[in-house]
């Protein structure tokens, strides 16, 4: 049985389209996939802590036997291990906000890379991820078009990034809903989604 978990992180709610893009190719996987377990973190509801001093020196105390900090204000950042740890797919939807990801997503993955967990160093100082095996999509939603306008993809480059770098899954596939702002605009999933990757 294939695991899923799908982080949303629109405040939209039902009208989200990047929520709406993610619970799209999640019926994809489900098509392909006889047996597959959903289990979504909407991150907007539950929102993750931001930094404090307690949580940034924890971050640097080696962990215990378990594997997991005992520090208190790492009970958010041990739990969002476990879960990435327990899931084969990770379906990752974000708002573009200011052209970059939601504050919500950004204050996730504060909560998610951590030395000694999600990566280390080798012998010559590269980073090298901890936690592979795993398969990202990215769903993407933007208001207007303008990706090819950019000087840089701000968030598909740096979630890729991130998740090769500090967290070992280097298989990462991007979906966008672009121009929502646009009047009378109509998402074609079907389309979006047209050559999907399994
Ligand atoms: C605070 C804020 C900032 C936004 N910044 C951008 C932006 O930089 N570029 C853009 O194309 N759209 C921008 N938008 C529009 C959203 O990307 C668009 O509404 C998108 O559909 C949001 O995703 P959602 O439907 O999943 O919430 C912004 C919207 C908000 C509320």
């Amino acid at each position: 049985m294939k695991t899923v978990l799908h982080i949303t992180s629109s405040a939209r709610e039902d009208s989200s389209f990047s929520t709406n893009l993610g619970k799209e190719i999640i019926n994809l996987l489900k098509e392909k996939n006889d047996s597959i377990s959903v289990l979504t973190w909407d991150l907007v509801k539950s929102p993750p802590p931001l930094y404090t001093n307690e949580m940034v020196q924890g971050f640097y105390t080696p962990v215990d036997t378990s594997g997991y900090s005992s520090i208190e204000s790492l009970t958010y950042a041990n739990n969002l291990i476990r879960k990435i740890s327990a899931a084969d797919i990770i379906v990752m939807s974000t708002p573009m906000h200011n052209f970059a990801i939601s504050a919500h997503l950004k204050a996730w993955i504060d909560q998610l890379v951590r030395f000694g967990i999600t990566y280390t160093y080798d012998e010559i100082g590269n980073r090298v991820g901890l936690i592979t095996d795993k398969k990202i999509y990215l769903a993407i939603a933007s208001g207007g078009k303008q990706i090819a306008s950019l000087s840089k993809d701000y968030i598909a480059d740096y979630l890729t990034d991130v998740f090769r770098t500090y967290v070992g899954i280097t298989d990462v596939t991007t979906y966008r809903v672009e121009g929502t702002a646009f009047p009378d605009f109509s998402p074609n999933y079907c389309e979006i989604l047209a050559n999907f990757q399994y």
